[in-house]
Formats: C-alpha cells, sequence, structure tokens
C-alpha cells in the first residue's frame, strides 16, 4: 500500500461499507411516509461511516451549504486523514421513493483525487444519456428530441418505434413527453430518482435506451460519476429559476452558465462510484430485513479499470 493509487484502490471495499450504512439507516424508515426522517437517518450513518476511513476528505457535491445542512454540507471535511479526495454523495438518493416504498432509491458516493469532480450548485440539470457501445457524440443536447432519438434507434438497428425513454414525470416535461409522445417511442415514466435512471441506460436488462430531461444537478456529477465507471456518454447543462441560482453558480466558480458539459467534465477523475440499493429496483435489491439482520445489494466501480462489481452481503442484527 505504498502509493496514493493503491490506497485509492483499497477504498473500493470501504466504499460499499459506507453506502450499505447509510442504506440500511434509510431502510428503517422505508414506506414510513416521513422523508425526512429516512433522509436523515441516511446521513447520520453515512458521515459517521465516511469519518471512519483514512482519507482527507472534502465534501464537494453533500447535502446543501453549511447554513443548510449540517451533515455532509459542502465543504466539510471527512475521514481521518490520508489521501486528499474530492466527495460526491447522496445519501438517499429517491426520499420520496423511500418514503413510499416505491422502487429505486439508492444510497449513492462517488469519490476521485481533489477536483476531479464539478461543483454543481444545487439547481437543476438539463441531462441527456445513454449506455455504452454507442458512437461517440451520439447525442447532443442541442439536437432535437427526434434528431437524438433517431440517432440511438439508428445506431442500435432499431425502429423509433422500439425506442424506450426514461423521463423524469412532471409537468415542466410536458412539452419534452409530447414529442416523444409523437415519434411513437416508448417513455419510462419515473417518480424520482434520475441517478437510477441515467444508469439504466447501461443495462440492456431495463430496456432504456436513452435518458432525458432535467433533475438536479447534484445528481447529474453523480450519474456522470457512474457513467465513466460502467460505460456510456452523458451531456448536462445547468439550468437556473432566478438570479439566486446564478450567484449560487458563481460562487462555486462557475462563470460560464451556459455551458454544456460533457461526462468526462462533469466527473473528470479517476472515479469510484458505489451505490447501495434502499428498496428494490431495476438497479439493485434494496435492503431486506431478516430474522439475522439484513441483506444489500451494492454497485460498486472504477473508472480506472473499469471494474464493476456487484457485492451481496448478509448483516448481523444493528
Ligand atoms: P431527492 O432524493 O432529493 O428527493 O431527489 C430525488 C430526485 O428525483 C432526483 O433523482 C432528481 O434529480 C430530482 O429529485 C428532481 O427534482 P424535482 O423533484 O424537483 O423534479
Amino acid at each position: 500500500m505504498s502509493s496514493q493509487k493503491d490506497l485509492t484502490r483499497l477504498l473500493v471495499l470501504e466504499m460499499v461499507r459506507v453506502t450499505e450504512a447509510a442504506a440500511i439507516a434509510a431502510s428503517t424508515l422505508t414506506g414510513r411516509g416521513d422523508e425526512k426522517a429516512a433522509d436523515a437517518a441516511a446521513v447520520e450513518a453515512m458521515r459517521a461511516a465516511l469519518n471512519e476511513l483514512p482519507i482527507d476528505g472534502t465534501i464537494v457535491i453533500g447535502e446543501g451549504e453549511r447554513d443548510e445542512a449540517p451533515m455532509l454540507y459542502i465543504g466539510e471535511k471527512v475521514g481521518t486523514g490520508g489521501p486528499k479526495l474530492d466527495i460526491a454523495l447522496d445519501p438517499l438518493e429517491g426520499t420520496t421513493i423511500c418514503a413510499k416504498a416505491m422502487p429505486n432509491s439508492l444510497a449513492v458516493l462517488a469519490i476521485s483525487e481533489a477536483g476531479g469532480l464539478l461543483n454543481a450548485p444545487d439547481v437543476y440539470m438539463d441531462k441527456i444519456a445513454v449506455g455504452g457501445g454507442l458512437p461517440d457524440g451520439i447525442v447532443d443536447l442541442d439536437n432535437t428530441v427526434a434528431e437524438n432519438v433517431q440517432a440511438v434507434a439508428d445506431a442500435k438497428g432499431k425502429a423509433v418505434g422500439d425506442m424506450m425513454v426514461c423521463v423524469l414525470d412532471r409537468p415542466r416535461h410536458a412539452q419534452l413527453i409530447k414529442e416523444l409522445r409523437e415519434l411513437g417511442c416508448g417513455i419510462k415514466l419515473i417518480g424520482d430518482g434520475d441517478v437510477a435512471g441515467v444508469i439504466a441506460t447501461t443495462d440492456p436488462a431495463t430496456c432504456i435506451d436513452i435518458y432525458m430531461g432535467s433533475g438536479g444537478a447534484p445528481e447529474g456529477v453523480l450519474a456522470a460519476a457512474a457513467l465513466r465507471c460502467i460505460g456510456g456518454q452523458m451531456q448536462g447543462r445547468l439550468l437556473f429559476r432566478n438570479d439566486d441560482e446564478r450567484a449560487r453558480a458563481r460562487k462555486w466558480g462557475i462563470e460560464d452558465l451556459g455551458r454544456k458539459y460533457s461526462m468526462t467534465e462533469l466527473a473528470s477523475g479517476n472515479v469510484i462510484f458505489s451505490a447501495t440499493g434502499v428498496t428494490d429496483g431495476d438497479l439493485l435489491e434494496g435492503v431486506h430485513k431478516t430474522a439475522a439482520g439484513y441483506t444489500t445489494e451494492t454497485l460498486v466501480m472504477r473508472s480506472e479499470s473499469k471494474t464493476v462489481r456487484r457485492v451481496k452481503a448478509v448483516h448481523g442484527p444493528k
């Protein structure tokens, strides 16, 4: 364990422990109708687990700014000392999903060397993503919806009418949904959880060909970190609803507010990504409580080696 690289590699299993801890904590409140309590449980457990790691970690994507988030706020230092790492996290991605015991809520964490993850403000981001094995630049936020769908359909040798596009079910997506319906493709409307939605494009079993639409910018960075490891393409562009949001972006050093970010600009470093299922979903099994304790399933992967591991674990009672 001589170099920082070796140490970072050894962190893979530690990261699994961190997202497992958050997922188990959130799972105790699955289906209880209380988003805040489930999120708070996940945050507390993730923070405690991160603070046991031999790292000098700085949260760059977290629970919010210091004045609005008491724990895991942006800029908070975590770990007992070691390599300097940037951390993007969402202890409970899909708080409403968890509160309603619906599919696909996750505990999510990504790390990279310092400077390797975009410091994205908590605003919306327009996103487009596809899985691996497609020609570079096949989709582009500046193309029309029809052009993007047609390009992916052609590359996959499918008819446009056989394409499936994943979109967050929101009134702001009415025009996007209308255009997709006019093209005749299928739309998988998800209630929440676009990190899982983006990752789903990489798994043929989900039948999702493209992810489109706007969601949280922090979730955009986490999704890009995942695609860096598992393969795929993504673009993101920040969306601002008012001057306050623009000011927040400038505060984080973003000068070109209309910039279109590629996947590698969102997550440029050597990344490790870990996600543990909280509720059962397309991507991962959720936490199951058993007579002996809990079972978890985690997807953990590294961009450098492109290793993708699924870790099923049995945990004793807490
Ligand atoms: P939370 O875990 O913070 O509830 O986020 C869930 C989520 O669906 C994200 O996956 C997505 O990026 C964002 O909310 C979309 O925001 P909005 O609900 O405002 O459309």
